[in-house]
């Protein structure tokens, strides 16, 4: 086959603005559009925008708008969105452009040529959100949509029907014939079972409102917005204006469609039908992405939890951003997009993982030779382990890309990143360095670190354009320009030429530090502890519980209390300076007290003081600690 590749995303409806769901399937098209490239293919990258039908409509009415004002400002605001986030389609089709409704006038005409078109009428349940006909028997909450919950319209209207019956077994063995006709696997058996249960033929007119396409050969209808938007693929690879171009995309290139699960049945179903009736080739991969939430919640405006794209972007940068959504979820799978995880993924994989091998190369490389590229054969046992686990890579990346699932590719070159981390650990350059008989060592070993990053670099480049570059700048490459960069030119080793001058360290990926929620209960886990003594210190003292059983003011100390009390094992007198604190002293008598045992016995003012009673100090103020009355007397306090 020849090296062409044609990826697309769904075309997104106007009615909102793009968030983080239609991030997620750009940026995944946009990453595999640029990795098919680095793989030496021609590719074509399309998005857009889907601007017909109820929906739009009704939200246009709303802004006080017309619909194709209404779309004149919404489509603007993708655009610029993907820009942000270093998107690089080929082309953004949106579906109220001529050469799109002439796409469709042409579609149509094919499939109504081929007997597959009948009119009839429509009587039932419509589900304007999802744009979608609900069979009776899939209604959920008497009247709700199954899929997105929201109430369902009754509709009664004249419509035309495509024959989709009659093409059930020929979809059927079009699956079965191509495995990874629908990716991942475990979707494809959900669509076998649906086809299984048998194809309804499928109404693709509507005559109750006006936004849409009208039909040639049945005034007063519109074209059905899914007939209508799923044709957009065949537009703009040319279907009607550009043969050439068709050929070469449609005809001879490898035709993969990105959507999220919510929509695989239109893509799986619909349009291979659609397509085998206009005797148009049928795509080769329909691959299914999952779902995100946000903070474990559905996402949705009146939760307010809806992640926006360009705030993510303004906090992390945006290829940490693009990076954490294709690493943290394997495609297929829903995901759940939290602070915490991207910040774990930034500061482990990005800052530690690949930030630091950069940072540690290019600084010994200045530190040993100055930033100049130097002779270095002398290879060991270590590097050719290195190069197998390079070679494994490579071939893992492309498998995986193959199979479109960009976590477990990323995982790969991650892998072989902590491998080139290791690297430097056990080379050790640093005591190479003191060594000068092993100064060809010490290059062989920078040479090589070096030559891997510029590997890295391509290979990460589909997912971070950005950052690809800025490595290739920081070793040296900046008159390189990555997006010409082909996996093709990394394969062997060996290719730094003596010389070559490296660029200057500067950190691509800092580290984010998270403002944490003061935890009113959290502890200091590194509190310094002043004058601090061991258990065995603290031991030597004996405290007791003593109940105080006559208490007495001394002549001409107007400070001192005298107290008898009762320990455990006899009475004793104590003095204590608290009187200033118990104008009434004699309401002690009864109480039950803490008291130190074992200090050596003093005179006060000549009274003897066999012990010390114990208190609390607080602003001044002194005070018995007092104990709880059926504590008994002679009770140790450890
Ligand atoms: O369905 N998680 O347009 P749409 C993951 N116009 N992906 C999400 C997402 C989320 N929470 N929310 C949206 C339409 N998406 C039609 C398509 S194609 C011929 C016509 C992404 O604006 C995901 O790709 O509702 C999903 O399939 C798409 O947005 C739906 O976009
Ligand atoms: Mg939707």
């Amino acid at each position: 086959m020849e090296k062409n590749f044609y990826v697309t995303t769904p075309i997104y409806y106007v009615n909102g603005d793009p968030h983080v769901g239609s991030a997620y399937t750009t940026i995944a098209a946009d990453a595999i559009a640029r990795y098919k490239k680095t793989m030496g293919y021609d590719v074509f990258f399309l998005t857009g925008t889907d601007e017909h039908g109820q929906k739009v409509e009704e939200t246009a009415k709303l802004k006080g708008l017309t619909p194709q004002a209404w779309t004149d400002v919404m489509a603007p605001k993708f655009m610029e969105m993907w820009k942000a986030l270093n998107v690089n389609y080929t082309d953004f089709i949106r579906t109220t452009q001529t050469r799109h409704k002439d796409a469709v006038k042409k579609i149509l005409k094919k499939v109504y040529d081929e007997g597959d078109i009948y009119k009839g009428a429509y009587e039932g349940k419509y589900c304007v959100s999802c744009e979608t006909f609900v069979p009776e028997n899939q209604v959920v909450n008497e009247n709700h949509c199954p899929d997105c919950g929201k109430e369902l319209r009754i509709v009664q209207e004249e419509s035309y029907f495509f024959r989709m019956s009659k093409y059930q077994d020929a979809l059927l063995a079009h699956i079965d014939a191509h495995p990874d006709f629908i990716l991942p696997h475990s979707r494809r058996n959900e669509v076998i079972s649906f086809i299984k249960q048998g194809l309804q033929d499928l109404s693709i007119s509507r005559n109750t409102f006006e936004w849409g396409i009208p039909i040639e050969f049945a005034p007063g209808h519109i074209t059905y917005v899914w007939f209508d938007a799923l044709t957009n693929y065949l537009t703009a690879v040319g279907y009607e204006n550009n043969p050439e171009l068709f050929d070469k995309f449609w005809n001879h290139g490898e035709v993969m469609h990105l959507l999220g699960k919510d929509i695989l049945r239109f893509h799986a179903i619909i349009w291979p039908c659609m397509l085998l009736s206009a005797g148009e080739k049928l795509p080769d991969k329909i691959v299914a992405h999952g779902w995100w939430t946000s903070e474990g919640e559905k996402m949705s405006k009146s939760k307010g939890n809806v992640v926006a794209p360009l705030d993510e972007v303004a906090k992390y940068g945006v290829d940490a951003f693009r990076y954490c959504l294709l690493r943290e979820v394997n495609f297929g799978n829903d995901g759940d997009y939290s602070t915490n995880s991207i910040v774990t993924r930034i500061n482990s994989d990005l800052a530690n993982d690949l930030g630091n091998l950069l940072n540690r190369t290019l600084g010994m490389y200045k530190k040993y030779f100055d930033g100049k590229v130097v002779e270095g054969n002398k290879f060991e046992a270590i590097d050719e382990t290195v190069k197998e686990l390079y070679k494994e890579t490579l071939k893992l990346v492309e498998h995986h890309m193959e199979k479109v699932e960009y976590s477990r590719a990323l995982e790969a070159i991650w892998k072989f990143i902590s491998r080139m981390n290791k690297y430097i650990d056990e080379t050790a350059p640093w005591i190479l360095a003191k060594d000068e008989a092993q100064k060809e060592r010490l290059g062989t070993v920078m040479n090589f670190l070096v030559e891997s990053l510029y590997k890295v670099a391509l290979l990460v480049y589909p997912y971070m354009p950005e950052s690809a570059q800025k490595i290739w700048n920081q070793l040296g490459y900046d008159n390189l320009d990555i997006r010409e960069g082909k996996i093709e030119d990394i394969k062997g080793w060996n290719t730094l030429t003596v010389g070559h001058i490296l660029g200057n360290a500067e950190p691509i990926f800092p580290r984010i530090e998270i403002e944490k929620k003061e935890d009113p209960l959290a502890i200091n886990e590194e509190l310094v502890v002043e004058n601090p003594i061991g258990i065995e210190d603290f031991s030597k003292v004996a405290i007791e519980v003593v109940e105080i059983v006559e208490v007495a003011r001394i002549e001409g100390a107007d400070k001192l209390l005298k107290f008898k009390v009762k320990t455990g094992t006899e009475v004793r007198q104590i003095v204590s300076g608290i009187a200033k604190y118990y104008p009434n002293p004699e309401e002690l008598v009864g109480k039950k007290v803490m008291a130190v045992l074992n200090l050596t016995p003093v005179k006060l003012r000549g009274e003897l003081s066999q012990g010390m009673l114990l208190s609390t100090e607080e602003k001044k103020r002194i005070k018995l600690v007092e104990i709880d009355n059926s504590v008994k007397v002679g009770s140790k306090i450890k």
